[in-house]
């Protein structure tokens, strides 16, 4: 018999005071848990996708609040842009919204960040309430404060650090969400084993059967497992300046590669997956890494449904003159996240010619 995982609350201290990260199944129906963090006049933006899906619960679970108002976007990427950034502020502004208002940000990673940067920037700042509809914004996205929008000449250019006033993590969101979006977040529940976390790193390989499956038990565990791996990164370097670069661990090959396909053939948890296997191989030609161990977590992907080896087409050459451009690079010298264990991160700067033993 499986019993339904009760609900959890991981708090996370920021520089401005706590947040709770609530959860649990079937929260969006049970007010009781999130209602008390909303004040003022509240502004629930979403995307069609998840509107279908998600929207009438909560409508249903605000019940007849006063000054309550929905926006509903296009999904996609595409939608973390100025305009509509700007057509989030225009719609709290016809509501006549002062600083005591709320933004409730329902969907994944996109609208996540962007409503959460609509509520940094309005009146200089307004509380958001994160409602993340993906495995990706569960485990990433929604934790830690950072918000952003894409400019035409690069993604998450313009942004601001802005911590919710709470999140509140339904994992009945997650049952309506397509195959490949729940393995791409499983990506970074992967991450985190490797980068900090041997024991949870363990735990996924002897679990591989049921996260396939999504049981619910053992969904919640790795969600909670992640949020606590997230915390204990973000709580030591809220502003990234240090530690917090760890998370980045398969992302600067990961970047390439999507920025290479164009945002089009890879899942942004796919890219950072390849991305992974290529930093432990890194690793373990540079000596840092036991071979054996470069290979578990290029099988535990595997496992998880995830790619291991870049689209055909994209090689060495190609990755490393894209990985120039990242934003991320210092004095012309690739900073690479390698691992120097299973479980432990290192930065290192990695020049061109290392690179290419990771291929
Ligand atoms: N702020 C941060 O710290 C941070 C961290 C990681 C990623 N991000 C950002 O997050 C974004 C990616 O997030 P994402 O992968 O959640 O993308 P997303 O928000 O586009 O969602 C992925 C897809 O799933 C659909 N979807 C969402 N919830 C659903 C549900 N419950 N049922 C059915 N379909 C659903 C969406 O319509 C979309 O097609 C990127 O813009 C990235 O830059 C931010």
């Amino acid at each position: 018999m499986s019993l339904t995982p009760a609900i959890d609350t991981i708090e996370i201290p920021h520089s401005a005071g706590h947040c709770p990260v609530i959860l649990g199944r079937d929260l969006l129906t049970q007010p009781q848990h999130w209602a008390h963090t909303l004040t003022g006049a509240v502004l629930v933006v979403t995307e069609q996708t998840v509107a279908e899906h998600h929207l009438k619960p909560l409508m249903d679970a605000l019940g007849n609040r006063a000054n309550t108002d929905v926006l509903v976007l296009p999904p996609g990427e595409s939608t973390k842009n100025i305009a509509a950034w700007s057509s989030v502020l225009d719609r709290l502004v016809s509501m006549g919204a002062m600083r005591d208002a709320t933004v409730i940000a329902l969907g994944g990673g996109v609208i996540g960040d962007l409503a959460g940067f609509a509520a940094a920037s309005y009146m200089r700042g307004i509380a958001v309430i994160q409602m993340p509809t993906t495995l990706l914004a569960q485990v990433d996205a929604a934790i830690g404060g950072k918000t952003a929008i894409n400019h035409p000449q690069g993604k998450n250019l313009i942004g601001a650090f802005h911590a919710p006033r709470a999140v509140v993590s339904d994992l009945a969101t997650l049952d309506t969400l397509s195959d490949r979006h729940y393995r791409a977040g499983l990506a970074e529940v992967i991450k985190y084993g490797a980068i900090g976390d041997i024991a949870f790193f363990e735990w996924l390989e002897s679990r591989t059967q049921p996260l396939s499956q999504r049981d619910p038990e053992t969904l919640q565990t790795a969600i909670r497992q992640s949020v606590i791996n997230k915390k204990t990164v973000v709580v030591e370097d809220e502003r990234e300046t240090g530690r917090r670069a760890h998370l980045n661990f398969g992302h600067t090959f990961g970047h390439a590669l999507e920025a290479l396909t164009e945002y089009g053939s890879l899942e942004h948890g796919e890219a950072v997956a390849i991305g992974m296997v290529l930093a432990a191989r890194l690793s373990s030609e540079l000596g840092l890494l036991h071979q054996d161990q470069a290979q578990r977590l290029s099988t535990l992907i595997e496992a998880l449904g995830l790619p291991t080896e870049a689209p055909a087409g994209y090689g060495a050459q190609k990755i490393i003159e894209r990985m120039r451009l990242d934003k991320k690079n210092k004095d012309n010298t690739i900073h690479l996240v390698l691992l120097d264990d299973l479980g432990h991160a290192v930065i290192r700067p990695t020049s061109e010619a290392e690179i290419t033993q990771a291929f």
